[in-house]
């Protein structure tokens, strides 16, 4: 019995002077949410997109927008990101004063929220707020560019936060997302689905995939993704 496994293509990797296309394409090869990195250059050295970009790709596709914040602070940008059409915003737990606040603030908007840990930043953050979280977000590299290795020692904190998760839906019966961020390509997804992640971004793997002039590149990448993914 295979579990539902959801793909998150980043943008970042994206070509920027095409954006709506490269949105639409990867959705019609089987793409299931757009993941959407925003970063500020302050909690993160470098600069991308915010809510303005949000609002134009939400007119393009009704695909999931999962809007994950590198910027510090938080809470004066969630709202922004709300009316701008998300669907799921993440944030990392180092650049919010009040986790619990910003989590609030999120869900009032209608939008699922998540937090993100980097690779050294330890999963306690979660033992006060689970009934607020609909997604934990774990890197497997530093955050800021794409293209990184992935950290193995992801591989152990991914297991702990599946535990986490099932322990906390067999007491509430309420799902939560696992999704793993960097370095994911189709050499070590399966071995990271085995480790317990359920949704996956992509950002070099799927948009630096093939040939510019090949029309079939991202069916191909998403192809050999999911071949992979079955073989769990
Ligand atoms: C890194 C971003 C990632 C990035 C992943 O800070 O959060 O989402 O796009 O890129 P790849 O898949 O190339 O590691
Ligand atoms: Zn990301």
């Amino acid at each position: 019995m295979s579990k539902q496994y959801r793909i998150a293509p980043s943008i970042l990797s994206a070509d920027f002077a095409k954006l709506g296309q490269e949105v639409t394409d990867v959705i019609a090869s089987g793409a299931d949410m757009i993941h959407f990195d925003v970063m500020d250059n302050h909690y993160v050295p470098n600069l991308t997109f915010g809510p303005l970009v949000c609002e134009s790709l939400r007119k393009v596709t009704d695909a999931i927008i999962d809007v994950h914040l590198m910027v510090k602070p938080v809470d004066r940008i969630i709202p922004d990101f709300i009316k701008a059409g998300a669907n799921i915003i993440t944030f990392h737990p180092e650049a919010s004063e009040h986790i619990d606040r910003s989590l609030a603030l999120i869900k009032e908007g209608g939008c699922k929220a998540g937090l993100v840990f980097n690779p050294a930043t330890a999963l306690h953050h979660l033992d006060y707020v689970m009934d607020k979280i609909d997604m934990i977000l774990l890197m497997s590299v530093n955050p800021g560019f794409g293209g990184q290795k992935f950290i193995p020692t992801t591989l152990d904190k991914l297991r702990e936060a599946r535990a986490r998760i099932d322990a906390y839906t067999a007491k509430t019966g309420r799902e939560i997302w696992l999704e793993i961020d960097g370095g994911v390509n189709v050499s070590n997804i399966a071995e990271i689905a085995r480790a317990g992640a359920d949704t996956f971004v992509a950002g070099s793997a799927v948009y630096g995939a093939g040939k510019d002039s090949d029309p079939h590149r991202y069916d191909t990448i998403m192809g050999a993704l999911r071949a992979e993914l079955a073989k769990v």
